[in-house]
C-alpha cells in the first residue's frame, strides 16, 4: 500500500466508510477497495451494508442506486461526472413518450439508467440477472427493454420473447470488432473467448462463455489454467491476475473512460472533505426503489 492507499484506509476507519469498487476501476482503486463487484453484487452489498457513508468508485447509476437502497447513507463519488455512455443514450423524457405510445407494455430497464429512468420502470435487470428476471415475466407479456439494443436482443434469443429493444448501446463493447476477434482465434486456437453481453451479436456468437462481469471473472477462477480473450472493459484484468496469476490473458478488453476517472486523489479528496455526495430527489427514489426492490427480490 502506498501512502495515498494508507490514507483512505486511516478515513474509512475513522468515518465508518466503506468502499465499493466496479470490476472496471483502475487496478490502484481496487487495492484499496473494501468490496470489488459487478453492478448486481454493488446493490446487493448497498443493501446491507452497515457502514455510515458508501463510497461508490463507479459511474454515476451505481452510485445512484446506492443512494435509492441506502437513503440514511451517505454516497459519495470520487468524480461526480463519472457518467455512461449507454446511461446516457435514454433519457426519462424520451423514454416516457416510449411508453405513451406503448400504454399495455412491461418496461424492463438494465441498470445502467438514471435514477429518473428507473422511477418509469416495472423492473430492473443487470447483466447477471436479466435471463432469470425477464424468464419470469409471463410468456404472453407486452415487454419494452432498454436501453441496451445487444443485451436486449440477446435476451430476445435466449428466452423465446420478443421485446421492443430501446436503441442503445455500451461504446466500449460495441467497438469490439469480430474479425480483429477472428484474427486473434487463428493465432490462438486454444483461447477461450468471454464476452460481456453488451457486446455486438458478432462478437458474441464467437463466444465461449457469455455474461456479467462477475460471471467472466468466476469462470476464469474456475478454469485457471487457460487462455482467454477477453472481451470486456480492461479493468477485470486486475481481479483475474490477482487470484489466477498463471492464466495467460489475450487482448485485454478496452478501457471505460468514465470508469477510469476515480483516481486516488479523488478518492482520498472524496473521503476528506465527504463530497461530491451523490443524492436522488425523494419522489424519484421512491418510484424508482419499486423496480430496484423487485430486481434485488427476483435474484434470490
Ligand atoms: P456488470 O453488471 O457486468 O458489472 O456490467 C456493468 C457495466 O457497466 C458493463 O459495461
Ligand atoms: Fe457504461 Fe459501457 Fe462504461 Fe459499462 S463500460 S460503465 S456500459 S460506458
Amino acid at each position: 500500500m502506498n501512502e495515498v492507499q494508507s490514507q483512505i484506509r486511516q478515513l474509512c476507519r475513522e468515518k465508518n466508510a466503506i468502499i465499493m469498487a466496479h470490476y472496471y476501476q483502475r487496478p490502484e482503486i481496487q487495492e484499496v477497495a473494501d468490496f470489488i463487484g459487478d453492478s448486481l453484487a454493488l446493490a446487493q452489498k448497498a443493501q446491507t451494508t452497515t457502514a455510515d457513508i458508501i463510497v461508490m468508485c463507479g459511474v454515476h447509476f451505481m452510485a445512484e442506486t446506492a443512494a435509492i437502497l441506502c437513503p440514511n447513507k451517505k454516497v459519495l463519488i470520487p468524480d461526480a461526472t463519472a457518467s455512461c455512455s449507454l446511461a446516457d443514450s435514454c433519457q426519462a423524457a424520451d423514454l416516457k413518450a416510449w411508453k405513451q405510445q406503448h400504454p399495455e407494455h412491461i418496461v424492463v430497464s438494465y441498470v445502467n439508467t438514471s435514477a429518473a429512468v428507473k422511477a418509469l420502470t416495472d423492473v430492473v435487470v443487470t447483466s447477471g440477472n436479466a435471463l432469470k428476471i425477464v424468464n419470469r415475466l409471463p410468456q404472453d407479456a407486452k415487454i419494452l427493454f432498454g436501453p441496451d439494443r445487444n443485451l436486449g436482443r440477446y435476451i430476445n434469443e435466449q428466452t423465446g420473447r420478443n421485446m421492443d429493444l430501446w436503441d442503445g448501446c455500451c461504446h466500449v463493447h460495441n467497438r469490439f470488432s469480430a474479425s480483429q476477434l477472428q484474427t486473434l482465434k487463428n493465432q490462438y486456437p486454444q483461447a477461450l473467448v468471454l464476452a460481456h453481453p453488451e457486446c455486438q451479436k458478432d462478437i458474441k456468437d464467437l463466444a465461449d462463455v457469455i455474461g456479467s462481469t462477475a460471471v467472466l471473472i468466476n469462470y476464469v477462477k474456475n478454469n485457471p489454467q487457460g487462455q482467454y480473450i477477453v472481451m470486456t472493459a480492461d479493468g477485470v484484468e486486475y481481479e483475474i491476475r490477482s487470484a489466477c496469476p498463471d492464466v495467460q490473458l489475450i487482448g485485454v478488453g478496452n478501457a471505460c473512460e468514465y470508469m477510469h476517472q476515480h483516481t486516488l486523489s479523488k478518492l482520498l479528496n472524496c473521503l476528506q472533505n465527504e463530497s461530491p455526495r451523490v443524492t436522488v430527489d425523494a419522489q424519484v427514489a421512491t418510484d424508482a426503489l419499486r423496480p430496484i426492490a423487485k430486481m434485488l427480490e427476483w435474484s434470490k
